[in-house]
């Protein structure tokens, strides 16, 4: 795999050899089976939005691997002072053996990844979370034992999660179905791909989304870049609560996913982010071991 651009790219089958690694990583930590399979390489990472998770994830992510990161914010880098993506493509590509990216359009990682010469990640851009999406495909096998046939519901916006959320449940066969409001619908390009599919439903109703779901999965309103809408967000997702009165209408056994940070009372009820804490935090941790498969898998040639 040369680079993790988004989950579009990728085929059912490669997602699932990532997460299939992914586990053996996992169970290789666990145990404390050393794996330096990317002994003396180079990450480097650019954050141009805030992190906790992907920052830290991915820095003892390559550490583990027997590699080392190098980070770079907008504000302390000549990128926040507007040198081209095409300069800053060519010159880290000598210095690093990959780069994972965190920004805000989606082109600037796509421009990373044609200017460079080395593997880049997407660390989460305004049209795509990959990385994140891989962490909770992996979670859901860990606690259903499969994907294949399962009901994926995302309540909320139309937004880099969900647009992941809808490529990566659909190419690993199972039905996705999403709720949000006209005018907080995702981006053709994903509702073009999702059309392709019988088992993809899009609703402006929650609880028929939910119905009969065996993942409900949920995220912020007001995503990072977005914050003078939050006012107007607040008021059209008034509604799109993940509570106990729409997992009411998903399966009995339903788990519940959310990427974090949360706001409880908003996106989710704290009852129901408490009840689901053990697969949320799960999922959390499953960010360091799906993102050692994609370091491996990009940075590692496989
Ligand atoms: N879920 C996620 O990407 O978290 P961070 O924004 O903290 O990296
Ligand atoms: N949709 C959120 C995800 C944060 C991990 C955002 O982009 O801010």
């Amino acid at each position: 795999m040369k680079h993790l651009l988004k989950l579009l790219d990728l085929s059912g089958q490669e997602i699932m050899e990532i997460l299939n690694l992914a586990d053996q990583l996992k169970y290789e930590t666990k145990h404390g089976i050393e794996h330096h399979r990317l002994k003396g390489k180079c990450l480097g990472m650019i954050f141009e939005k805030s992190s906790t998770r992907t920052r830290v994830s991915f820095e003892v992510g390559i550490n583990q691997l027997g590699g080392y990161a190098v980070v770079l914010s907008s504000d302390g880098s000549q990128i926040g002072r507007g040198e081209p993506v095409q300069d800053t493509a060519r010159v880290l590509s000598r210095y690093v053996d990959g780069i994972m990216i965190r920004t805000f359009g989606q082109d600037e990682v796509e421009a990373l990844a044609e200017h460079g010469s080395v593997p880049v990640i997407n660390g989460l851009t305004d049209f795509c979370h990959p990385c994140q999406v891989l962490a909770d495909l992996m979670t859901v096998r860990e606690f259903k034992g499969a994907l294949e046939g399962l009901k994926l519901c995302f309540i909320g916006d139309g937004n880099n999660m969900m647009n992941s959320l809808i490529a990566g449940g659909l190419k690993v066969g199972m039905a996705v179905s999403v709720a949000c409001p006209e005018g907080y619908r995702p981006p053709k390009e994903i509702l073009d791909f999702a059309d392709g599919y019988g088992c993809f439903e899009l609703t402006d109703d929650p609880l028929l989304a939910a119905r009969d779901a065996d993942v409900v999965v949920t995220d912020v309103w007001t995503s990072m870049g977005q914050e003078e809408e939050r006012q107007k967000r607040e008021a059209a997702f008034k509604g799109y609560c993940v509570d106990e009165r729409l997992m009411a209408v998903a399966k009995p056994d339903a788990m519940v996913q959310h990427c974090l940070p949360a706001h409880r009372g908003e996106e989710i009820s704290a009852e129901v982010f408490e009840a689901h804490a053990q697969y949320i935090f799960e999922e959390a941790e499953n960010r360091l071991h799906a993102q050692k498969a994609v370091l491996v898998k990009t940075m590692g040639g496989e």
